[in-house]
C-alpha cells in the first residue's frame, strides 16, 4: 500500500537543485532474479561465508570458491536490468549531484546505464592474480561464463586468478570509502533493498543524517536502519521508483 505522505515528503526534497545520494542492496536486484544473502531465499541459508567469501576459504580451496562464483556468474548473466536500475540510471543527470553507491557486484547498475558507480563490495566481473604478481593490472574485468577450468589463472604467473570481489575479513578500497563518505554530504538520502547490517555500508545513512539529508529506506522489510529514517517506504524498489519516477517527471 502505497504511503501518499511519505512519497509526498520524498517528492518535496527531490527538486532539481537537490544533492541526491542512493545506496543500493541485493534487493534492488531481487526482482531481477539475482538471489539476496539474508532472509528465507537467500545465499547465506544454503552457503556458509566463512567456506566461500573469506581469504581463508579461497587459500584453502580455490576450486570450491570459484566454483560458487562462477555458478552465480551465470546465474547473474541470464538476468536482466529491473525498473529500479532503469529509473536510478534516468536519475543521473536529473538533479545538482547524484551518486549511486552500491554493495551489489552483480554490475546490473551498469547495464542499466548507470556511470560512476561507487561499488563498495568490488564486482563479481572482475578478477586479479591472487599473488599480487605485478605482471597484470590489479583487477580486470573477465566476462567469461563459465570458465572452462576452475580456478582460472593469471596469464602471467599461472596462479589462481581470484574474484575482484570484496571478502569478509578484507579491507575496502579506501578511495571509494572516502568517495562514499563525501557523497553523503547530500540533501536526500536513499537505501535501498539492504540489510543495513553489514559496515561500513550500513553506517552511510549515519553520516547523511548528521550532514542534515532526508533519510528514506526503501526496503518492504525493516531493518536496523528503519527507526532511525525519516521516512521508510515498505514496499519492493521496483515499484517504488517508478511510481516515484512519474510522481517527479511526468
Ligand atoms: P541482504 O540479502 O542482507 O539484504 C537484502 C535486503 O533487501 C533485505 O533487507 C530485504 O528485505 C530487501 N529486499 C528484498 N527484496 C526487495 C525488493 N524487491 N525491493 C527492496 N528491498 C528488497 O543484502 P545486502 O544488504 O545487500 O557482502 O547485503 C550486504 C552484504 O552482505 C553484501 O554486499 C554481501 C553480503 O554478505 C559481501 O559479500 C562482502
Amino acid at each position: 500500500m502505497a504511503d501518499p505522505v511519505s512519497y509526498a515528503r520524498l517528492q518535496k526534497r527531490l527538486t532539481p537543485a537537490a544533492r541526491v545520494t542512493v545506496i543500493t542492496g541485493a534487493g534492488v536486484s531481487a526482482a531481477s532474479g539475482v538471489p539476496t544473502f539474508r532472509g528465507p531465499d537467500g545465499l547465506w541459508q544454503s552457503f556458509r561465508a566463512e567456506d566461500l567469501a573469506t581469504p581463508e576459504a579461497f587459500a584453502r580451496d580455490p576450486y570450491l570458491v570459484w566454483q560458487w562464483y562462477d555458478w552465480r556468474r551465470q546465474k547473474i548473466a541470464a538476468c536482466e536490468p529491473n525498473i529500479a536500475h532503469h529509473v536510478l540510471a534516468s536519475w543521473q543527470h536529473q538533479f545538482a549531484s547524484f551518486t549511486l553507491v552500491t554493495q551489489n557486484v552483480d554490475g546490473l547498475h551498469e547495464r542499466a546505464g548507470s556511470e560512476n558507480v561507487l561499488r563498495m563490495h568490488g564486482s563479481i566481473w572482475e578478477v586479479g592474480c591472487s599473488r599480487d604478481c605485478g605482471k597484470v593490472p590489479h583487477r580486470w574485468r573477465d566476462d567469461t561464463v563459465p570458465f572452462v577450468a576452475l580456478p582460472p589463472r593469471c596469464p602471467q604467473c599461472d596462479a589462481p586468478l581470484r574474484p575482484g570481489v570484496v571478502w569478509f575479513g578484507e579491507a575496502l578500497d579506501p578511495d571509494i570509502v572516502e568517495r562514499c563518505l563525501m557523497a553523503t554530504n547530500c540533501d536526500v538520502f536513499l537505501i535501498v533493498g539492504t540489510s543495513a547490517v553489514v559496515y561500513p555500508a550500513a553506517g552511510l545513512v549515519d553520516h547523511a543524517r548528521r550532514h542534515g539529508a532526508l533519510t528514506v529506506e526503501i526496503n518492504p522489510e525493516s531493518t536496523p536502519a528503519t527507526r532511525s529514517v525519516d521516512v521508510a517506504i515498505a514496499e519492493p524498489a521496483e515499484v517504488v521508483f517508478p511510481r516515484l519516477h512519474d510522481r517527479l517527471f511526468s
